[in-house]
């Protein structure tokens, strides 16, 4: 019998059905099971408690619908200094890092948050570039506070001016040069484990 998909009812079914069930196995199953045995190889290793607490704070509020986490690096260009692996990055992305994201920087991610839109910064290595604790609470505060024109919501239910009298785990937020006067700012747990996660990030080391 001659081989003509148009009037093999069978080919015409099975053809399809064979490369879609290719194209599964070499798009999903495969990446997944070398994810698995490089995460078997070197589990991550484990992570502060409170930063893990603030990366669900992070999530909760969608703080990734403006801010990405991905830094996109030129492989083709990669180079070694010092035994370390050192990929340029990207001329669009250069204002975000020195250099690009790797997979260890999603390993306690699940799932992941590199999202997609960057109406604000890239927070790869906010950590590393914004150091300052009381810096984040004023800004997470009332963004408009320290960034004049920023359009970045104000998480301000994440703060209280009076301490409640079961207050446990809160912080007193220290002032920071340019903000003076105003009320005593105490950061709730919620949002001290939201800056503690961000202090965390601290670009990606190879
Ligand atoms: C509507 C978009 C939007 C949302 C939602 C948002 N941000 Fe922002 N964010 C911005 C913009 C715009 C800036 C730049 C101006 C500024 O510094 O405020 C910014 C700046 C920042 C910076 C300083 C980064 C840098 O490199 O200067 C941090 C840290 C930050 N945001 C954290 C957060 C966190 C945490 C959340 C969630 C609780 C969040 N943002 C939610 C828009 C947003």
């Amino acid at each position: 019998m001659a081989f003509n998909i148009h009037q093999s009812h069978k080919m015409i079914l099975l053809l399809p059905a064979g490369m879609y069930l290719l194209l599964v196995i070499l798009c999903a199953v495969v990446p997944a099971e070398i994810e698995r045995q490089r995460e078997a190889q070197a589990p991550p290793a484990p992570e502060h408690p409170l930063v893990e607490k603030g990366r669900a704070v992070f999530r909760q509020l969608n703080c990734g619908a403006c801010h990405t986490q991905q830094v996109r690096g030129d492989e083709h260009l990669a180079l070694e200094i010092d035994g370390r692996r050192i990929v340029p990055v990207l001329a669009a992305d250069r204002r975000f890092a020195s250099e690009a994201t790797g997979s260890a920087h999603y390993d306690h991610e699940d799932p992941a948050m590199m999202g997609t839109q960057r109406t604000g910064p890239d927070l790869t290595g906010v950590g590393a570039r914004l150091p300052g604790t009381a810096w984040h609470h004023w800004h997470l505060h009332d963004p408009r506070a320290v960034s004049p024109d920023s359009v970045m919501p104000a998480y301000r239910f994440l703060y209280v001016d009076e301490l409640p009298a079961d207050a446990k785990d809160y912080e007193e937020v220290g002032r920071i040069d340019g903000l003076t006067g105003g009320p005593k700012l105490y950061a709730t747990p919620k949002a001290v484990a939201l800056v503690e996660y961000l202090l965390s990030m601290q670009g990606v080391k190879r």
